[in-house]
């Protein structure tokens, strides 16, 4: 195992991107407020990502198709005001990117501007490559999104692992190259065979960080509802459930329900005199 790398005070954009093939693989968690931000900084991830997924695990949509700027916006502040040492990387939202890049810039600029953002994301390959330009040429550092993107679900038919077949893997490896090269700090790989990603780790210069994407990627990121269990049900394979907090919230509610209904709350430690 590698050493531990020294800690920044701060992690920036340039301390993320040279952790390439040095230490131990980087630490994302997504989230999207101010207590999740507060535990996840006290758990010591190197990058809090104020994903889209906002939209299914916190909003209650169907897909991130429904999310929006002003959604985004409302809970990278919250992230922002309890961030204290990782770095903060906001989503951008389906349909802020790809209407030109006037407003791509805008919309990434306010990120920046009002929520105090150090990054964006953005998912796709070679058709994003001039919104990531103009990102950059605004001096907004762009992590790229590759593999199985949500915000594709409508043309996937459903969430399915890409980059299966030879030609598919080589077009992503295209793409991780492609965006590599204009100058993105890193690349999310999402839910594609772990040998593919092993290939795009290989090829770029900047770290990937992977989810459901297997080992060999320079980082691991989740959605933090799904490590903790907050929600019911199956969630995907590649997640590690490393608590059931639904069970211990309902648990926690149903007891204070009982207390409330039987009069044994409050009592008199629990009233002023
Ligand atoms: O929206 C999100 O949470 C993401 C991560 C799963 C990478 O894009």
């Amino acid at each position: 195992m590698s050493p531990a790398p020294e800690r920044p005070t701060r992690v920036t954009v340039p301390w993320f991107r040279s952790r390439k093939g040095q230490g131990p693989p980087l630490v994302v968690l997504t989230a999207y407020d101010a207590a999740g931000t507060i535990a996840a900084e006290e758990a010591g991830v190197d990058a809090l990502l104020v994903g889209d997924s906002l939209g299914m695990v916190v909003l209650g949509y169907d897909s991130t198709l429904r999310v929006t700027m002003e959604d985004m916006l409302h809970h990278a502040r919250a992230v922002s005001r309890a961030r204290r040492r990782a770095l903060l990387i906001a989503d951008m939202p389906w349909l802020s990117f790809h209407l030109g890049a006037g407003e791509t810039v805008r919309n990434a600029a306010r990120f920046v501007r009002e929520a105090g953002a150090d990054a964006v994301k953005i998912e796709g390959g070679e058709p994003r490559l001039e919104a990531v330009q103009a990102l950059l040429d605004a001096g907004i550092p762009v992590m790229g999104h590759l593999g199985l993107t949500p915000q594709s679900v409508l043309h996937f038919g459903g969430y399915r692992v890409q980059a299966k077949d030879p030609a598919a893997a080589d077009a992503l490896v295209r793409d991780a190259e492609a965006l590599a090269a204009a100058g993105v700090f890193s690349i999310v790989l999402e839910g594609i065979p772990s040998a593919v990603a092993a290939r795009v780790t290989r090829a770029i210069e900047v770290p990937t960080i992977g989810i459901g994407a297997g080992p060999s990627c320079d980082g691991q990121v989740l959605v933090a509802h799904d490590l903790l269990g907050l929600l019911p049900g199956p969630v995907p394979r590649f997640v590690r459930r490393y608590a059931d907090l639904h069970a211990a919230q309902v648990d926690a509610m149903r007891r204070f329900a009982e207390d409330v209904r039987a009069g044994r709350f409050p009592q008199d430690g629990e009233t002023y005199d």
